[in-house]
């Protein structure tokens, strides 16, 4: 089912080198059993820090959402493997990403919903990868950028391209290059997507966190994306610059 008209779309982002130690602690209480033993499974502290904070957003932020207390959300996983709630008379949907620094979620009371954030100084190579698993036409793109802007250009649609098979659910078992993100200037994306998918409206917001980051979201949605930018970012709103959203097609 497609996100309706007007039901927003609640964005959380955290930065975890702005992560107190007690943030930190109470972010490990709140975990669930399961949630704990995968995060004690975890070596390097920053993982477990980026685990813990992006474990607790999610609870935060659905208990914001609906008045519930943080510690009495339960998860499964979907027929997909992706993460949902588990618990009874709550329709919300979720999805969440981690990555060096900065942790995000999304919220959306119905429909699908996928969020990916990257560093973009993520990969030295990047045409190496692209070459390999990206459309031909973003691969053309890309080679027409400056070396400069490739880099970048890389993780925005990595960001983009893995927003969608998360909100998809399908991971990587859809094939990367079948699908594809063009610019449309100014500040326009268009989605050409594979010619599998059923007909569906799905829309795209890219946005820069911070000089450093990306991140990008997929929405599947009947109308205009009403984005609320909740928590930590809230304040700073106007500094979560959205570079690029999807264009009709
Ligand atoms: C599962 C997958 C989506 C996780 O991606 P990742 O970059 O390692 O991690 P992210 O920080 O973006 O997201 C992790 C969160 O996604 C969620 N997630 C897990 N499986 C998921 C699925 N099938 N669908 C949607 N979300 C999923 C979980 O909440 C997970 O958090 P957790 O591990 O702390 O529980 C990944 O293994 C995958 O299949 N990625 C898509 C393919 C790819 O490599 N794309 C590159 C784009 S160029």
């Amino acid at each position: 089912m497609a996100v309706p008209r007007n039901d927003p779309v609640d964005l959380w982002i955290q930065w975890t080198d702005r992560f107190a130690d007690r943030e930190y602690e109470q972010a490990v209480e709140l975990l669930s059993a399961a949630e704990h033993a995968r995060w004690q499974k975890l070596i390097r502290e920053r993982n477990r820090r980026e685990y813990a904070a992006a474990h607790a957003l999610v609870r935060r932020a659905l208990s914001a959402r609906t008045g519930r207390p943080p510690a009495s959300w339960t998860f499964r996983s979907d027929e997909g493997g992706k993460p949902c709630i588990d618990t009874e008379d709550c329709d919300l949907r979720f999805n969440m990403a981690h990555t060096d620094g900065l942790v995000a979620c999304a919220i959306v009371r119905t429909g699908e919903i996928g969020i990916d954030v990257e560093t973009i100084d993520r990969i030295a190579q990047p045409m190496d990868i692209a070459a390999r698993h990206f459309s031909e036409r973003e691969v053309r793109d890309l080679l027409a950028c400056s070396a400069a802007e490739r880099r970048t250009r890389f993780i925005e649609l990595w960001t983009l391209k893995e927003a969608w098979l998360k909100a998809t659910g399908t991971g990587l078992r859809s094939h990367l290059g079948d699908f594809a993100f063009e610019w449309v200037d100014p500040a326009g994306l268009r989605f050409i997507p594979p010619p599998t998918t059923a007909p569906g409206i799905w829309r795209f917001l890219l946005l820069a966190p911070g000089d450093r980051h990306r991140l990008a979201l997929a929405i599947h949605c009947t109308g205009p994306v009403h984005l609320h930018v909740m928590g930590e970012a809230s304040h700073t709103t106007r500094v979560l610059p959205v570079l690029r959203a999807s264009v009709p097609d």
